[in-house]
């Protein structure tokens, strides 16, 4: 008899309890390597199906987005046709009436109504959207962006349709994190006021919560090539520093910096005066009007100085959001701005903020004045607007957003896009 006389009993007790405890923990580490799978299936319902409801499911997007030539002349041929075209579109009225019940059209639309990741949700997002028509466009985008811990401010502008405002409102009103700006502005192409719309939405995202860490601005045609934990790991990945073009001004933009403008008849035009130097001899520089900075540079933006009269300077100048946020990157003092020194400018293709595919610009690799392939869908004011054809380069690039995307003229590419992002944000999970 191995087992001491004395207290047998306890030592099989002990025993069985040991073994009892190995078993718990086997039984609950497999429920913690099986949650992944379960995570999957648990969010199974939030992938986008060809059950869906659109008559773009035709299309093979998973042929599409690896570049498959027929697949893709297919889906041309699709966007061109008028029955197609009739089929997708979407009245601004449909919005209006379909957020009557918010939380149906949540869930029928599949919106994300909580935070994916802890990391996700640590790191909020605050974005101004900038839009004056297509309510459809705006609605896939909002849906591609949404998540519970960011905050969205819109802006339409005061001279769209009243449908398009009383939609937009509408589908606003059903998210809390979702407003409308407190100050509408006409914005004017290539005026101030196109700047101030982003103004007053970065002082309303400012005022509104302290805790989001980065800002993003969009138009109506801009579309995500990201996942939400994408954006986040890349915004994080900066370690506070912006992301956004910002380089010396070509000699053929001066002009603008150079001469007072004014809005005559809805267009800037020049009156025939000089512009007085910038405040402080500030060096001007040029970029877009999309930028990726964080919550300092805000701050700044509405707080600092400096700025303050940069802002007062630049408001009769020609489209001062193309060298307004530039300027700003460069100053001394503002959170992740770089020095003046033209060693640190930064194209539009090495910021993360945008990518904008030129008509000029395209070309064949290895040619020596091209920077992407040819546009395979149209252009619009020498921009191309995306057409199925270039997802596939598109998703390639490390860009955050694209621009241009228009839900009229090629549906499929926003289809395929936006299937492939919801399905990329599920299964990162694991
Ligand atoms: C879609 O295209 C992919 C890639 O070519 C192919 O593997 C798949 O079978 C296609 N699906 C359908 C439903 O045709
Ligand atoms: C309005 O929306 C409801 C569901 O929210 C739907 O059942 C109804 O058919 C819609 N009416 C119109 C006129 O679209
Ligand atoms: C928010 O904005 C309002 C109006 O501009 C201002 O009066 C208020 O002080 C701001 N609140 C904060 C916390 O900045």
């Amino acid at each position: 008899m191995w087992f001491p006389k004395r207290g047998w009993r306890l030592q099989l007790l002990q025993f069985i309890a040991v073994l009892g405890s190995l078993w718990m923990f086997i039984l609950l580490s497999q429920l913690k390597t099986g949650r992944s799978a379960a995570y999957i299936l648990k969010y199974q319902w939030l992938v986008y199906t060809d059950e869906d409801e659109s008559p773009e499911k035709v299309c093979n997007c998973s042929a599409i987005l690896q570049g498959e030539k027929d697949e893709i002349q297919q889906a041309k041929l699709l966007t061109i046709t008028k029955d197609f075209q009739k089929s997708t579109q979407i009245p601004d009225e449909y919005y209006i009436n379909a957020t009557k019940d918010c939380s149906e059209f949540k869930m029928r639309r599949k919106y994300i109504t909580f935070p994916l990741s802890k990391e996700e949700e640590d790191f909020p997002l605050a974005y101004s959207m900038v839009v004056h028509h297509k309510v459809h466009s705006f609605e896939r985008l909002l849906r591609a962006i949404y998540a519970p811990q960011n905050i969205y401010c819109v802006h339409v502008d005061k001279k769209a349709p009243a449908s398009v405002f009383i939609a937009i409102n509408a589908i606003t009103s059903c998210f809390p994190n979702v407003f409308m700006v407190s100050k509408t502005v006409d914005v004017v192409y290539a005026g101030w006021t196109r700047v101030q719309a982003d103004l007053n939405c970065m002082a309303d995202l400012y005022n509104t919560s302290t805790t989001w860490k980065y800002f993003i601005n969009l138009c109506g045609q801009d579309f995500p090539l990201k996942t939400n934990l994408e954006i986040v790991q890349a915004l994080r990945s900066l370690k506070g520093g912006n992301s956004l073009e910002s380089e010396e001004m070509s000699q053929g933009k001066k002009k603008r910096v150079m001469n007072v403008y004014q809005v005559v008849d809805g267009k800037m035009q020049p009156i025939g005066k000089t512009k007085d130097p910038t405040p402080f001899n500030l060096p001007i520089l040029s970029g877009n009007a999309y930028i990726v900075v964080n919550r300092g540079y805000i701050r700044s933006v509405l707080e600092d100085k400096r700025i303050q009269a940069l802002i007062e300077w630049a408001k009769d100048t020609y489209s001062p959001d193309e060298f307004l946020w530039a300027t700003i990157q460069r100053m001394p003092g503002v959170p992740g701005s770089t020095w003046p020194n033209s060693k640190f400018d930064m194209t539009d293709m090495n910021a993360i903020a945008r990518m904008v595919k030129w008509q000029w610009h395209e070309g064949s690799e290895g040619s020596l004045q091209a920077v992407y392939p040819e546009c395979k869908g149209h252009h619009v004011r020498s921009i191309c607007v995306y057409g199925a054809g270039d997802l596939q380069w598109l998703t390639e690039q490390h860009h955050l957003f694209a621009n241009k995307f228009d839900a009229d003229r090629d549906l499929i590419a926003i289809y395929c896009l936006e299937k492939y992002l919801r399905y990329k944000a599920l299964t990162e999970l694991v």
